[in-house]
């Protein structure tokens, strides 16, 4: 097939890993002869620094003529001042805002050889299967931010039924799919926007009778999720909630660098990024006496497993995702370790070392 793939690398350490993510979708399209074309675009802070603006108009044109988008991170200390008006995240916010990605899967899988890489006990870990189905245009994310002087700040917090219904209908689906279960976390016993969450996500589970629901309050699903990871099956929530637990699961599966998501609106268009972001402290052009002569250290898997989903939900090429993630897991199971998972007796490899790994690995 043919499909147009639109590449924002972004800041730090997303050039790097993007790279490798092209690296091996370019492999599958030679595999299983597919032509892929690659267009890059501007965003984040390297896009405030080339034309000031960390959305161009043309970025978001891109991405409404391509099958897809592939998405490295956005951020860093040098656009760090609070006073800036113009911030790198916004470049992602709108993106996500002004293509209708409502709703971010984010996948958590504990591979059984990185069951000691995770500071967590192993026989905590072993058999975490679960994805968090995370609200990503609306709440707190999206309110009306206003600051008052130097001495308040105000940020509003809005869900609509619509919104909850939407979102509830696609973690029901995936439950489906999946073990026929929903946990929905919110703040019902302090929020409104949590009551009006809780009774819609009630309402919508009539429609799925076999589907199992369960309601966490989020302080609650934070404890859970290291006492009893894999009871969990599909997690839905919203927004804020969603960045802060997937940061969280990402250390049942060992490191930040490990954890993809698609960013999906019911039909076939998707933004695909890692969850990680752009930890300039280990961006290669920065920390030269980290990488060496290996080339960045920065861990590609998260990149590349993104690269998997695209090819899953955008372009619905199945086979082909589950080569990518077949590919990381041998690889893997091989002893390779990036720095993020590294452990004595392994094989250390760099970004560029992992991705090339890969490749060679997809088709074997
Ligand atoms: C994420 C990130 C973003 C978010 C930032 C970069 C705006 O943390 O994708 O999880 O908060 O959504
Ligand atoms: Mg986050």
């Amino acid at each position: 097939m043919r499909a147009r793939i639109a590449v924002l690398p972004g800041d730090g350490i997303g050039p790097e890993v993007i790279a490798e993510a092209v690296k091996v979708l370019k492999r599958v399209a030679q595999t299983y002869e597919h032509e892929f074309t690659f267009q890059e675009a501007l965003v984040g802070g390297a896009a405030i620094d080339a034309v000031g603006d960390p959305l161009p108009a043309e970025t978001l044109q891109l991405c409404r003529e391509s099958d897809a988008v592939l998405f490295g991170a956005v951020g860093g200390p040098r656009w760090g001042d609070p006073r800036a008006a113009a911030r790198p995240e916004q470049g992602i916010l709108s993106l996500r805002q002004g293509l209708g990605l409502f709703a971010n899967l984010r996948p958590v899988k504990v591979h059984p050889d990185l069951l000691t890489a995770s500071p967590l006990k192993p026989d905590i870990l072993a058999g975490v299967d679960l994805v968090v189905v995370r609200e990503l245009t609306g709440g707190i994310y999206f309110g009306q931010p206003r600051v008052e002087g130097s001495e308040r700040a105000v940020d509003t917090m809005v869900y609509t039924r619509a919104e909850v219904e939407r979102i509830a209908h696609v973690a029901f689906r995936l439950a489906r799919g999946r073990r026929h279960k929903v946990t929905s976390v919110d703040k019902a016993n302090v929020l409104a926007c949590s009551r009006l969450w809780r009774h819609t996500v009630d309402q919508v589970a009539r429609n799925y009778p076999d589907v199992e629901l369960e309601h966490l309050l989020v302080d609650a699903a934070a404890m859970h999720l290291l006492r009893r990871p894999r009871d969990f099956d599909v997690i839905v929530t919203g927004n804020m909630f969603g960045d802060i637990l997937t940061d969280e699961a990402s250390m049942l599966a060992g490191s930040m660098g490990l954890l993809p998501s698609a960013s999906l609106r019911g039909d076939t268009f998707g933004l695909y990024e890692p969850i990680h972001g752009s930890a300039p402290d280990i961006a290669a052009p920065r920390s030269p006496q980290l990488w060496g002569d290996r080339g960045a250290i920065a861990n590609p898997l998260a990149a590349i497993l993104s690269a998997a989903m695209l090819l899953r939900y955008s372009l619905r090429l199945e086979a082909e995702a589950t080569a990518v993630e077949g590919a990381v897991a041998a690889v893997l199971s091989q002893g390779y370790r990036t720095r993020d998972i590294a452990e004595e007796g392994k094989q250390q490899v760099g970004t560029r070392e992992m991705g090339d790994l890969i490749e060679l690995e997809i088709g074997n």
